[in-house]
């Protein structure tokens, strides 16, 4: 995932240059100052208070200095442990080779959570995990959350956080989702009530398109395993990709409904896409991507509970 940077200076005021080289410390402190956030406007918010904040200082923003102002309540540690060593984010991995067709051994569901029968939301490449944590730390007692990523190093330093701050209801696996989901949730002592697919890596060729993530096995297995009333949340900031994962969800009507047929709190533009997202914090590379001025493609389906 390449880092953006981009000029808050040039932006607010038509030129005239910034200082570079300001500390993410600094700046998230700058934030904090400035911000006082409802949850409901958390993101905006605060991403708003963060580029007022580094207009007014003269500050070049990057995108990972807005992940780490938004994450900032988390406190992770910048600093892992030595052996977890530096983590270099190669673009893609392809998930169809050999090393990666083996499915992953079921954890003892007691020694993952605290309470295994807690409702259960999954997230398929959850790459380096804050999402999940903060969702975590946010909502103890009412969920577990598991996060299936296919890069080890992610993985690693994830479960590193997750004990950092001692959470008991979140876990990580290295696991390649398109191999071991079913396998693992089918396990799982408590009902299946979320799973979502966010930003999942585009493999643009067509010669590739059967490495990305969403391919009809998974689509069956999420249904299969999803409980009566259950959710699917997908964004993309890809439209081929959110189209593509789009079609094969909507190609499930009679087993799925799109949440805005339910709730008509649930808003979506002309073609369908949700207007928001209702997950209370973006994911890292939807700060990345909307950094950049991309939009983001989201739909949100619900299990139906008679069919
Ligand atoms: C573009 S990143 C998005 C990460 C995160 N969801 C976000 O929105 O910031 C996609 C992630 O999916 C992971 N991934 C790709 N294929 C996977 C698979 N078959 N099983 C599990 N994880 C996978 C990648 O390693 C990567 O971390």
């Amino acid at each position: 995932m390449a880092a953006s940077s981009f000029c808050l200076q040039r932006f607010f005021h038509g030129g005239g240059l910034g200082s570079r080289g300001t500390t993410n410390e600094a700046l998230c402190a700058l934030v904090r100052r400035q911000s006082s956030l409802s949850s409901r406007h958390y993101c905006s918010k605060r991403v708003a208070a963060c580029a007022a904040a580094a207009a007014k200082h003269r500050i070049y923003l990057r995108s990972p200095d807005l992940v780490a102002s938004e994450y900032a309540e988390l406190n992770l540690p910048h600093q892992v442990s030595e052996e977890l060593g530096h983590i270099r984010i190669r673009q893609h991995v392809n998930p169809l080779s050999a090393c990666f067709s083996m499915p992953v051994e079921v954890p003892d569901w007691n020694e993952v959570f605290r309470d295994p029968t807690l409702p259960l939301m999954v997230d398929i490449g959850s790459g380096s995990g804050r999402f999940l944590i903060w969702l975590a730390k946010r909502h103890p007692e009412v969920r577990n959350y598991l996060g299936l990523e296919i890069r080890q190093k992610l993985v690693n330093r994830a479960d590193f956080w997750v004990k950092e701050l001692a959470l008991d209801n979140v876990h990580f696996l290295f696991a390649n989702a398109m191999v071991s989901f079913n396998q693992l949730v089918s396990t799982y002592p408590g009902p299946l009530v979320l799973v979502s697919i966010l930003c999942p890596d585009p493999h643009f060729k067509k010669r590739h398109h059967k490495r990305r993530v969403v391919q009809k096995p998974l689509v069956d297995s999420i249904i299969h395993n999803l409980m009566p009333g259950g959710q699917i949340f997908i964004q993309s900031d890809v439209l081929e990709v959110a189209l593509d994962m789009r079609y094969q969800f909507d190609a499930e009507g009679d087993v799925l409904h799109h949440m805005d047929a339910l709730d008509q709190s649930v808003l979506c533009d002309q073609e369908g896409w949700l207007l928001s997202s209702p997950m209370g914090i973006r994911t890292e590379r939807e700060i990345h991507a909307e950094f950049e001025g991309a939009r983001i493609y989201r739909r949100m389906y619900q299990k139906r509970i008679y069919n």
